[in-house]
Protein backbone atom coordinates (compact mmCIF):
# COMPACT_ATOMS: atom_id res chain seq x y z
CA UNK A 1 0.00 0.00 0.00
CA UNK A 2 1.37 3.89 -0.87
CA UNK A 3 0.20 6.46 1.44
CA UNK A 4 0.41 10.20 0.19
CA UNK A 5 1.80 12.41 2.91
CA UNK A 6 1.75 15.97 3.02
CA UNK A 7 1.63 19.11 5.28
CA UNK A 8 2.55 22.60 6.43
CA UNK A 9 3.90 24.40 8.97
CA UNK A 10 1.50 23.43 11.53
CA UNK A 11 1.32 20.05 10.82
CA UNK A 12 5.15 19.32 10.41
CA UNK A 13 5.90 18.09 14.13
CA UNK A 14 2.89 15.47 13.47
CA UNK A 15 4.06 14.58 10.17
CA UNK A 16 7.55 13.46 11.19
CA UNK A 17 5.95 11.27 13.63
CA UNK A 18 3.05 9.76 11.20
CA UNK A 19 5.79 8.84 8.71
CA UNK A 20 8.09 7.27 10.95
CA UNK A 21 5.00 5.43 12.25
CA UNK A 22 3.64 4.56 9.14
CA UNK A 23 6.89 3.11 7.46
CA UNK A 24 6.82 -0.10 9.23
CA UNK A 25 3.35 -0.44 7.54
CA UNK A 26 2.86 1.14 4.49
CA UNK A 27 5.09 2.55 1.23
CA UNK A 28 5.04 6.85 2.44
CA UNK A 29 5.32 8.86 0.00
CA UNK A 30 6.46 12.33 1.22
CA UNK A 31 5.02 15.10 -0.89
CA UNK A 32 6.12 18.00 1.83
CA UNK A 33 6.93 20.26 2.91
CA UNK A 34 10.50 19.26 4.35
CA UNK A 35 11.04 22.44 6.54
CA UNK A 36 9.11 23.79 9.58
CA UNK A 37 10.03 27.27 10.01
CA UNK A 38 8.78 28.57 6.87
CA UNK A 39 4.68 29.63 6.91
CA UNK A 40 3.96 27.25 4.14
CA UNK A 41 0.46 27.65 1.72
CA UNK A 42 -1.82 24.40 2.83
CA UNK A 43 -3.50 24.22 -0.49
CA UNK A 44 -0.60 23.60 -2.57
CA UNK A 45 0.28 20.25 -0.02
CA UNK A 46 -3.64 18.60 0.16
CA UNK A 47 -4.03 19.25 -4.08
CA UNK A 48 -0.42 17.39 -4.53
CA UNK A 49 -1.62 14.33 -1.61
CA UNK A 50 -5.30 14.41 -3.08
CA UNK A 51 -4.40 14.31 -7.22
CA UNK A 52 -1.83 10.84 -5.87
CA UNK A 53 -4.32 9.54 -4.71
CA UNK A 54 -7.48 10.55 -6.94
CA UNK A 55 -5.41 9.91 -9.95
CA UNK A 56 -4.61 5.74 -8.36
CA UNK A 57 -0.57 6.59 -7.69
CA UNK A 58 -1.65 6.74 -3.72
CA UNK A 59 -3.96 4.57 -2.28
CA UNK A 60 -4.55 6.54 0.15
CA UNK A 61 -3.34 9.57 2.19
CA UNK A 62 -2.55 11.62 5.13
CA UNK A 63 -2.18 15.45 5.82
CA UNK A 64 -1.94 17.96 8.29
CA UNK A 65 -2.17 21.14 8.50
CA UNK A 66 -3.14 23.42 12.55
CA UNK A 67 -6.68 21.65 12.59
CA UNK A 68 -7.17 19.72 9.84
CA UNK A 69 -9.50 21.40 8.49
CA UNK A 70 -7.86 23.65 5.86
CA UNK A 71 -6.41 20.77 4.31
CA UNK A 72 -9.50 18.62 4.03
CA UNK A 73 -11.37 21.19 2.27
CA UNK A 74 -9.12 21.44 -0.20
CA UNK A 75 -8.77 17.79 -0.58
CA UNK A 76 -12.22 17.23 -1.75
CA UNK A 77 -12.23 19.81 -4.02
CA UNK A 78 -10.42 16.95 -6.25
CA UNK A 79 -12.59 14.00 -7.66
CA UNK A 80 -12.99 10.80 -5.99
CA UNK A 81 -11.19 12.29 -2.59
CA UNK A 82 -13.47 12.00 0.83
CA UNK A 83 -11.07 13.61 3.06
CA UNK A 84 -12.24 14.78 6.82
CA UNK A 85 -10.12 16.28 9.89
CA UNK A 86 -10.37 12.80 12.35
CA UNK A 87 -8.08 14.08 15.51
CA UNK A 88 -10.44 11.34 17.79
CA UNK A 89 -10.86 7.75 17.53
CA UNK A 90 -14.22 7.11 16.74
CA UNK A 91 -14.55 10.40 13.98
CA UNK A 92 -11.46 7.81 12.61
CA UNK A 93 -13.21 4.47 13.03
CA UNK A 94 -16.58 5.82 11.01
CA UNK A 95 -15.02 8.30 8.84
CA UNK A 96 -13.23 5.20 7.29
CA UNK A 97 -16.50 2.90 8.12
CA UNK A 98 -19.32 4.62 6.82
CA UNK A 99 -17.62 7.38 4.23
CA UNK A 100 -14.49 5.35 3.46
CA UNK A 101 -12.21 7.79 3.89
CA UNK A 102 -9.81 8.21 1.76
CA UNK A 103 -7.14 10.70 2.62
CA UNK A 104 -6.80 11.34 6.79
CA UNK A 105 -6.52 15.27 8.05
CA UNK A 106 -5.10 16.22 11.60
CA UNK A 107 -4.55 19.04 13.26
CA UNK A 108 -1.02 19.55 14.50
CA UNK A 109 -2.63 22.44 17.03
CA UNK A 110 -5.55 19.90 17.99
CA UNK A 111 -3.49 16.73 18.71
CA UNK A 112 -0.12 15.74 20.03
CA UNK A 113 2.44 13.49 18.53
CA UNK A 114 3.13 11.41 21.58
CA UNK A 115 1.28 8.97 21.39
CA UNK A 116 1.14 8.93 17.28
CA UNK A 117 -2.30 9.52 16.55
CA UNK A 118 -4.47 6.96 17.64
CA UNK A 119 -6.71 7.79 14.98
CA UNK A 120 -4.30 7.23 12.34
CA UNK A 121 -4.13 4.00 13.39
CA UNK A 122 -7.94 3.37 13.75
CA UNK A 123 -8.43 4.52 10.24
CA UNK A 124 -6.16 2.25 8.89
CA UNK A 125 -7.27 -0.92 10.18
CA UNK A 126 -11.00 -0.02 9.96
CA UNK A 127 -12.83 -1.29 6.39
CA UNK A 128 -15.55 0.22 4.52
CA UNK A 129 -19.16 -1.32 5.76
CA UNK A 130 -20.53 -0.76 1.91
CA UNK A 131 -24.49 -1.36 2.20
CA UNK A 132 -26.31 1.95 2.61
CA UNK A 133 -22.95 3.62 2.75
CA UNK A 134 -22.21 2.61 -0.75
CA UNK A 135 -25.29 3.78 -1.77
CA UNK A 136 -24.28 7.19 -0.33
CA UNK A 137 -20.57 7.20 -1.85
CA UNK A 138 -22.65 6.58 -5.02
CA UNK A 139 -24.93 9.55 -4.40
CA UNK A 140 -21.37 11.96 -3.67
CA UNK A 141 -19.96 10.30 -7.17
CA UNK A 142 -23.15 10.98 -9.01
CA UNK A 143 -22.97 14.96 -7.88
CA UNK A 144 -19.56 15.16 -8.76
CA UNK A 145 -20.23 13.29 -12.22
CA UNK A 146 -23.10 16.05 -12.71
CA UNK A 147 -21.00 19.30 -11.91
CA UNK A 148 -19.00 18.00 -15.09
CA UNK A 149 -22.31 18.74 -16.90
CA UNK A 150 -23.71 21.85 -18.60
CA UNK A 151 -25.72 24.50 -15.66
CA UNK A 152 -28.43 24.88 -18.41
CA UNK A 153 -32.06 24.16 -17.81
CA UNK A 154 -32.24 22.05 -21.03
CA UNK A 155 -29.15 19.88 -20.16
CA UNK A 156 -29.40 16.12 -20.28
CA UNK A 157 -28.76 14.16 -16.75
CA UNK A 158 -25.87 11.83 -15.76
CA UNK A 159 -27.70 9.31 -13.69
CA UNK A 160 -25.66 7.03 -11.72
CA UNK A 161 -26.79 3.85 -10.44
CA UNK A 162 -26.13 3.26 -7.32
CA UNK A 163 -28.47 0.00 -6.50
CA UNK A 164 -26.91 -2.35 -5.11
CA UNK A 165 -27.40 -5.33 -7.01
CA UNK A 166 -25.92 -3.32 -9.55
CA UNK A 167 -22.83 -2.37 -7.93
CA UNK A 168 -22.47 -6.24 -6.80
CA UNK A 169 -22.14 -6.84 -10.25
CA UNK A 170 -20.29 -4.25 -11.39
CA UNK A 171 -17.42 -5.64 -9.42
CA UNK A 172 -17.06 -9.07 -10.56
CA UNK A 173 -16.84 -7.79 -14.29
CA UNK A 174 -14.00 -5.29 -12.88
CA UNK A 175 -12.25 -8.15 -11.87
CA UNK A 176 -9.47 -9.57 -14.04
CA UNK A 177 -9.99 -13.32 -13.06
CA UNK A 178 -14.03 -13.25 -14.15
CA UNK A 179 -14.51 -16.09 -17.03
CA UNK A 180 -15.62 -14.50 -20.04
CA UNK A 181 -19.00 -16.16 -19.75
CA UNK A 182 -19.74 -15.04 -16.28
CA UNK A 183 -18.71 -11.53 -17.64
CA UNK A 184 -21.56 -11.81 -20.39
CA UNK A 185 -24.12 -13.16 -18.54
CA UNK A 186 -23.41 -9.90 -16.08
CA UNK A 187 -23.46 -7.57 -18.84
CA UNK A 188 -26.76 -8.64 -19.73
CA UNK A 189 -27.97 -8.35 -16.48
CA UNK A 190 -26.45 -5.00 -15.40
CA UNK A 191 -28.28 -3.38 -18.96
CA UNK A 192 -31.54 -4.79 -18.03
CA UNK A 193 -31.26 -3.58 -14.40
CA UNK A 194 -30.29 -0.62 -15.51
CA UNK A 195 -33.68 0.00 -18.35
CA UNK A 196 -35.69 -1.17 -15.93
CA UNK A 197 -35.08 1.90 -14.19
CA UNK A 198 -34.69 4.17 -16.74
CA UNK A 199 -37.86 2.76 -17.85
CA UNK A 200 -39.95 3.52 -15.05
CA UNK A 201 -41.86 6.44 -16.66
CA UNK A 202 -42.91 5.10 -19.03
CA UNK A 203 -46.50 6.19 -19.88
CA UNK A 204 -49.15 3.67 -19.21
CA UNK A 205 -53.26 3.65 -20.35
CA UNK A 206 -56.09 1.10 -19.17
CA UNK A 207 -57.23 -1.73 -20.44
CA UNK A 208 -60.16 -3.81 -20.16
CA UNK A 209 -59.26 -7.73 -19.20
CA UNK A 210 -61.01 -10.24 -18.06
CA UNK A 211 -59.53 -12.92 -15.86
CA UNK A 212 -60.86 -16.45 -14.93
CA UNK A 213 -62.96 -14.81 -12.52
CA UNK A 214 -64.18 -11.08 -13.56
CA UNK A 215 -63.56 -8.29 -15.36
CA UNK A 216 -61.13 -5.67 -14.49
CA UNK A 217 -58.99 -2.95 -15.73
CA UNK A 218 -55.36 -3.29 -15.83
CA UNK A 219 -52.46 -1.21 -17.09
CA UNK A 220 -51.03 -1.42 -20.20
CA UNK A 221 -47.72 0.09 -21.63
CA UNK A 222 -49.02 3.15 -23.91
CA UNK A 223 -46.94 2.34 -26.88
CA UNK A 224 -44.12 4.12 -26.99
CA UNK A 225 -41.68 3.69 -29.56
CA UNK A 226 -38.79 2.57 -27.97
CA UNK A 227 -35.28 1.16 -29.94
CA UNK A 228 -31.85 0.50 -28.69
CA UNK A 229 -28.83 1.10 -30.59
CA UNK A 230 -25.47 -0.62 -29.40
CA UNK A 231 -21.98 0.36 -30.64
CA UNK A 232 -20.54 -2.53 -32.07
CA UNK A 233 -18.79 -4.15 -30.78
CA UNK A 234 -19.07 -4.39 -26.89
CA UNK A 235 -22.42 -2.09 -27.18
CA UNK A 236 -24.13 -5.66 -28.28
CA UNK A 237 -23.62 -7.23 -24.48
CA UNK A 238 -25.97 -5.04 -23.57
CA UNK A 239 -28.96 -5.88 -26.20
CA UNK A 240 -30.45 -9.25 -25.16
CA UNK A 241 -30.64 -7.94 -21.31
CA UNK A 242 -32.73 -5.18 -22.31
CA UNK A 243 -34.87 -6.90 -24.98
CA UNK A 244 -35.63 -9.48 -22.48
CA UNK A 245 -37.83 -6.37 -20.84
CA UNK A 246 -38.87 -4.33 -24.08
CA UNK A 247 -39.48 -7.14 -26.24
CA UNK A 248 -40.92 -4.60 -29.11
CA UNK A 249 -37.81 -2.55 -28.90
CA UNK A 250 -36.27 -1.72 -32.33
CA UNK A 251 -32.60 -2.49 -32.58
CA UNK A 252 -30.43 -0.45 -34.50
CA UNK A 253 -26.78 -0.93 -34.89
CA UNK A 254 -23.59 1.23 -35.24
CA UNK A 255 -20.08 -0.11 -36.27
CA UNK A 256 -17.42 2.14 -34.82
CA UNK A 257 -14.28 1.33 -33.60
CA UNK A 258 -11.07 3.95 -31.82
CA UNK A 259 -8.40 4.13 -33.97
CA UNK A 260 -5.79 2.90 -31.33
CA UNK A 261 -3.11 6.01 -32.49
CA UNK A 262 -5.32 9.10 -31.96
CA UNK A 263 -8.16 7.27 -29.83
CA UNK A 264 -10.55 8.85 -32.82
CA UNK A 265 -13.67 6.87 -33.68
CA UNK A 266 -13.90 5.50 -37.07
CA UNK A 267 -16.91 4.31 -38.40
CA UNK A 268 -17.41 0.88 -40.41
CA UNK A 269 -21.40 0.51 -40.00
CA UNK A 270 -24.80 2.30 -39.57
CA UNK A 271 -28.06 0.56 -40.40
CA UNK A 272 -30.95 2.01 -37.81
CA UNK A 273 -35.01 1.22 -37.90
CA UNK A 274 -36.62 3.53 -40.42
CA UNK A 275 -38.51 5.10 -38.06
CA UNK A 276 -35.96 6.33 -35.84
CA UNK A 277 -37.38 9.49 -35.48
CA UNK A 278 -40.67 8.49 -34.08
CA UNK A 279 -38.52 6.66 -31.53
CA UNK A 280 -37.15 7.55 -28.15
CA UNK A 281 -33.61 5.83 -28.65
CA UNK A 282 -30.87 4.23 -26.15
CA UNK A 283 -27.46 4.07 -27.41
CA UNK A 284 -25.37 1.24 -25.46
CA UNK A 285 -21.65 1.29 -24.92
CA UNK A 286 -20.47 -0.49 -21.78
CA UNK A 287 -17.51 2.01 -22.11
CA UNK A 288 -17.31 5.93 -22.29
CA UNK A 289 -14.24 6.69 -22.02
CA UNK A 290 -12.90 9.54 -24.25
CA UNK A 291 -16.31 10.20 -25.36
CA UNK A 292 -15.65 10.30 -29.11
CA UNK A 293 -17.38 6.90 -29.79
CA UNK A 294 -20.93 7.86 -27.82
CA UNK A 295 -20.34 11.43 -29.55
CA UNK A 296 -19.89 9.95 -32.88
CA UNK A 297 -22.84 7.48 -32.41
CA UNK A 298 -25.52 10.40 -31.22
CA UNK A 299 -24.34 12.52 -33.68
CA UNK A 300 -25.00 9.76 -36.92
CA UNK A 301 -28.04 8.87 -35.09
CA UNK A 302 -29.15 12.85 -35.18
CA UNK A 303 -28.01 13.36 -38.94
CA UNK A 304 -30.81 10.37 -39.65
CA UNK A 305 -33.60 12.18 -37.31
CA UNK A 306 -32.84 10.62 -34.38
CA UNK A 307 -34.52 13.72 -31.63
CA UNK A 308 -35.01 12.10 -28.21
CA UNK A 309 -31.48 10.03 -27.37
CA UNK A 310 -30.55 8.68 -24.24
CA UNK A 311 -26.69 6.80 -23.50
CA UNK A 312 -26.49 3.75 -21.39
CA UNK A 313 -22.91 2.67 -20.18
CA UNK A 314 -21.71 0.07 -17.42
CA UNK A 315 -18.75 2.54 -16.59
CA UNK A 316 -17.65 5.92 -17.36
CA UNK A 317 -14.48 8.65 -17.23
CA UNK A 318 -15.28 11.88 -16.53
CA UNK A 319 -13.61 13.11 -19.68
CA UNK A 320 -16.09 11.11 -21.92
CA UNK A 321 -19.38 12.43 -20.08
CA UNK A 322 -17.60 15.80 -20.68
CA UNK A 323 -17.68 15.24 -24.02
CA UNK A 324 -21.02 14.14 -24.74
CA UNK A 325 -22.22 17.27 -23.01
CA UNK A 326 -20.08 19.52 -24.64
CA UNK A 327 -21.59 17.73 -28.37
CA UNK A 328 -24.83 16.41 -27.58
CA UNK A 329 -26.10 18.82 -24.20
CA UNK A 330 -29.70 17.24 -24.02
CA UNK A 331 -28.66 13.72 -23.41
CA UNK A 332 -29.19 11.64 -20.65
CA UNK A 333 -26.34 9.71 -19.79
CA UNK A 334 -27.27 6.68 -17.58
CA UNK A 335 -23.95 4.67 -15.61
CA UNK A 336 -23.64 2.46 -13.48
CA UNK A 337 -20.21 3.69 -12.21
CA UNK A 338 -17.54 6.88 -12.49
CA UNK A 339 -14.62 5.91 -12.93
CA UNK A 340 -11.91 8.53 -11.59
CA UNK A 341 -9.70 8.76 -15.26
CA UNK A 342 -7.99 7.61 -18.97
CA UNK A 343 -4.59 6.03 -18.87
CA UNK A 344 -2.05 7.12 -21.62
CA UNK A 345 -3.87 4.54 -24.06
CA UNK A 346 -7.38 6.26 -23.47
CA UNK A 347 -8.26 3.41 -21.37
CA UNK A 348 -10.95 3.73 -18.32
CA UNK A 349 -8.64 3.58 -14.81
CA UNK A 350 -9.75 1.24 -12.97
CA UNK A 351 -12.30 0.71 -15.12
CA UNK A 352 -12.99 -2.91 -16.42
CA UNK A 353 -10.59 -3.36 -19.74
CA UNK A 354 -10.94 -3.82 -23.06
CA UNK A 355 -14.84 -4.51 -22.97
CA UNK A 356 -15.07 -6.07 -26.26
CA UNK A 357 -12.60 -8.65 -25.51
CA UNK A 358 -13.41 -9.78 -22.41
CA UNK A 359 -16.96 -9.91 -24.22
CA UNK A 360 -15.83 -12.12 -26.82
CA UNK A 361 -13.04 -13.71 -25.61
CA UNK A 362 -10.70 -11.73 -28.37
CA UNK A 363 -7.47 -11.58 -26.37
C1 LIG B 1 -14.55 0.52 -26.95
C2 LIG B 1 -15.88 0.66 -26.26
C3 LIG B 1 -16.40 1.96 -26.78
C4 LIG B 1 -15.14 2.76 -26.95
C5 LIG B 1 -15.07 3.74 -25.81
O1 LIG B 1 -14.70 0.10 -28.26
O2 LIG B 1 -16.75 -0.40 -26.50
O3 LIG B 1 -17.08 1.86 -28.00
O4 LIG B 1 -14.04 1.85 -26.86
O5 LIG B 1 -13.99 4.58 -25.94
P1 LIG B 1 -14.12 6.14 -26.24
O6 LIG B 1 -15.13 6.66 -25.28
O7 LIG B 1 -12.73 6.64 -25.96
O8 LIG B 1 -14.52 6.32 -27.66
P2 LIG B 1 -13.44 -0.32 -29.19
O9 LIG B 1 -12.99 0.82 -30.01
O10 LIG B 1 -12.41 -0.99 -28.35
O11 LIG B 1 -14.10 -1.31 -30.19
P3 LIG B 1 -14.74 -2.77 -29.93
O12 LIG B 1 -15.98 -2.59 -29.10
O13 LIG B 1 -15.05 -3.25 -31.31
O14 LIG B 1 -13.73 -3.62 -29.22
N1 LIG C 1 -12.72 0.91 -24.34
C1 LIG C 1 -12.75 -0.13 -23.49
O1 LIG C 1 -13.20 -1.23 -23.85
N2 LIG C 1 -12.26 0.04 -22.26
C2 LIG C 1 -11.78 1.21 -21.83
O2 LIG C 1 -11.34 1.30 -20.67
C3 LIG C 1 -11.76 2.29 -22.72
C4 LIG C 1 -12.26 2.11 -23.98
Amino acid sequence: MILAVGCDHAGFVLKAAVTGFLGGRAEVMDCGVSREEEPFDYPDIALKVAREVSEGRANMGVLMCGTGIGMAVTANKIRGVRAAACNDVESARLGKAHNDLNILTLGGRVITPDPVAPSLDTWLSTSFEGGRHLVRINRIAAAEASVLSSDSPESGRVVVFNHPLVQHKISIIRDKNTSVKEFRELVQEIAGLMVYEITRNLPLSEIEVETPVAMTTAWTLAGKKLAVVPVLRAGLGMVDGILQLIPNAKVGHIGLYRDPETLNPVEYYCKLPQDIGERDIFVLDPMLATGGSAAAAISLIRARGGQKVSLVCLIAAPEGIKKVHELHPEVDIFIAALDGRLNDHGYIVPGLGDAGDRLFGTK
